[in-house]
């Protein structure tokens, strides 16, 4: 297999797109997620389409072991994987105390526990070969903190952060990472975060422009990308200059629903 990218969350939204990209390119693929029959489906359309090579590993990335496993499978498939996208996640809405903890505590294995540990195994083989991008699907929600989505906001936040210290740590190593930082998209991420509702995705982008918006962000080593530049302003020159009680209101109101 040849310039092979790794993409979690493959079988739907931004990581389906993310995957028909790399495609196009003639780039080879190993999609992980946990419907594998989505994932089949999306295979035989870019092998079919392309003539790439796709390897599917069906996988529940919240389960210990999980990520141990799909490395194993990686590393029988390929010699080297050249682009890693971490790109699983999901997000929920309501009131901490009243949420379930064990959706909290999966999505914190998911967003932060999956995509660190997945980087910690795959990071040392890009610094070996001398090359090797990593692309992190954070969000515009790490820049503040987010009442009604604490643990989703917290997650990301997360996210942002580790992708630009590492980004630093490998300078000089030909591995450059990126994160993604969408707003609102128009995928299945709304309905499994309990979202309908909220003003903020009545004008949701589209997940196959916010993804070659991300991909070409990765090609061109960029530390942080915006999928708009009107977020990129907000919260890179406004937000910060704000009260933190205020930030928390406009936060809070941008999450409830109508
Ligand atoms: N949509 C938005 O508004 C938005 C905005 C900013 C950032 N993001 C971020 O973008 C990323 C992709 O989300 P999306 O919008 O494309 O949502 P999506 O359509 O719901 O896609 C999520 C992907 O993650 C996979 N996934 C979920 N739980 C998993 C698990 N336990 N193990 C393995 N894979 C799992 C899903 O596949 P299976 O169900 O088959 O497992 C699916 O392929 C996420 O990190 C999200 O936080 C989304």
């Amino acid at each position: 297999m040849k310039n092979v990218a790794l993409i979690t969350g493959a079988s739907g939204g931004i990581g389906r797109e993310l995957a028909k990209i790399h495609a196009a390119t003639g780039g080879d693929l190993i999609l992980v997620a946990r419907r594998g029959d989505e994932l089949e489906k999306l295979k035989h359309e870019l092998e079919s389409a392309h003539g790439v090579q796709v390897v599917c590993i069906p996988a529940d990335l919240t389960e210990f072991g999980s990520v141990d496993h799909v490395y194993e499978k990686c590393r029988e498939a390929v010699s080297t994987i050249d682009i890693l996208i971490n790109n699983a996640g999901f997000g929920g809405h309501g009131k901490f105390h009243e949420r379930d903890w064990d959706r909290e505590s999966s999505m914190i294995r998911l967003n932060v526990m999956a995509l660190s540990e997945l980087t910690h195994l795959i990071v040392p083989s890009m610094i070996k070969a001398g090359h090797g991008k990593i692309l992190n699907v954070g969000s515009t929600a790490g820049f503040l903190p987010g009442p009604l989505q604490a643990v989703y906001y917290a997650t990301k936040a997360y996210v942002n952060s580790f992708s630009q210290a590492l980004a630093e740590e490998l300078e000089e190593t030909g591995v450059t990472v990126t994160v993604l930082c969408p707003g609102p998209v128009d995928t299945g991420f709304s309905d499994q975060a309990d979202l309908e509702g909220v003003q903020a995705f009545k004008s949701a982008a589209d997940p196959q422009t916010v993804a070659r918006i991300g991909y070409r962000g990765m090609q061109q080593g960029k530390l942080v990308v915006f999928d708009s530049w009107k977020f990129a302003f907000l919260l890179s020159w406004i937000v910060p200059l704000l009260p933190r009680k205020m930030v928390l209101v406009i936060s809070r109101k941008s999450m409830e629903k109508s």
